[in-house]
C-alpha cells in the first residue's frame, strides 16, 4: 500500500507493508538521530514524534496511521522558537538529561506546554512519565519546564501586542 504524509514539512509518498512500524518507515526517509528505537513498547520514548501535533510513540504506531497526517520529528521541531526556549530552560535549571533521552524530553515538554501554558507541578510530574527515566532529578526538570513556560508565554505576549 502507498501512503502520503508530510514529514518536517516535506511531502512524502511512501510504499509500506501492513505490519510496518512507523519508526522504521521514518528512519528510511532521512537522517533522524532522535529516532533510536529501543524498547519497542512505548516506554523509553526514544521514538517520539508529533503526529498532527499529538505526541506519539512511533515504535508502537502502525505506519498506515501516518496517512494524510503531518509528522514532525525532533529534527524538525528543533528549528522552532519553542524548542529554543526549552533547551535554554534546561540549561538554566541545570537539568541535564542524558544523550539518550534529551530529544525525547524536549518533545515531551513541548507537548505539555502546548496543552497547558503554565502547568502545575502535579501536571508536570504526570507528563514526565512519557519518557522512562530514573536518573534526572524531577525538581530541576520541573524548574526547567516552568522557565520554558514563562519564556514561551512572554514571547507569545510580545508577538500578540506588536
Ligand atoms: S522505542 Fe518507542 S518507546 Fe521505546
Ligand atoms: S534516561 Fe536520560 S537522563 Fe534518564
Amino acid at each position: 500500500m502507498t501512503i502520503d504524509f508530510t514529514l518536517n514539512g516535506k511531502a512524502q509518498h511512501v510504499q509500506i507493508r501492513s505490519g510496518d512500524r512507523l519508526v522504521y518507515v521514518l528512519q528510511k526517509l532521512g537522517d533522524f538521530p532522535s529516532l533510536v528505537p529501543d524498547c519497542l513498547s512505548g516506554n523509553c520514548g526514544h521514538c517520539l514524534v508529533f503526529m498532527d501535533s499529538r505526541l506519539i510513540y512511533s515504535c508502537i504506531t502502525p505506519a498506515f496511521k501516518a496517512k494524510d497526517t503531518s509528522i514532525v520529528t525532533y529534527e524538525g521541531f528543533s528549528k522552532t522558537d519553542e524548542c529554543k526556549d526549552i533547551v535554554h530552560a534546561l540549561t538554566e535549571a541545570a537539568a541535564f538529561p542524558c544523550d539518550f533521552c534529551y530529544k525525547a524530553k524536549v518533545l515531551m515538554i513541548a507537548e505539555l506546554l502546548e496543552r497547558i501554558p503554565m502547568p502545575e507541578p502535579a501536571q508536570i510530574l504526570e507528563q514526565l512519565d512519557i519518557v522512562s527515566c530514573t536518573c534526572t532529578d524531577p525538581v530541576s526538570l520541573t524548574e526547567a519546564i516552568t522557565l520554558a513556560a514563562e519564556a514561551r508565554n512572554k514571547r507569545k505576549f510580545k508577538r500578540a501586542n506588536k
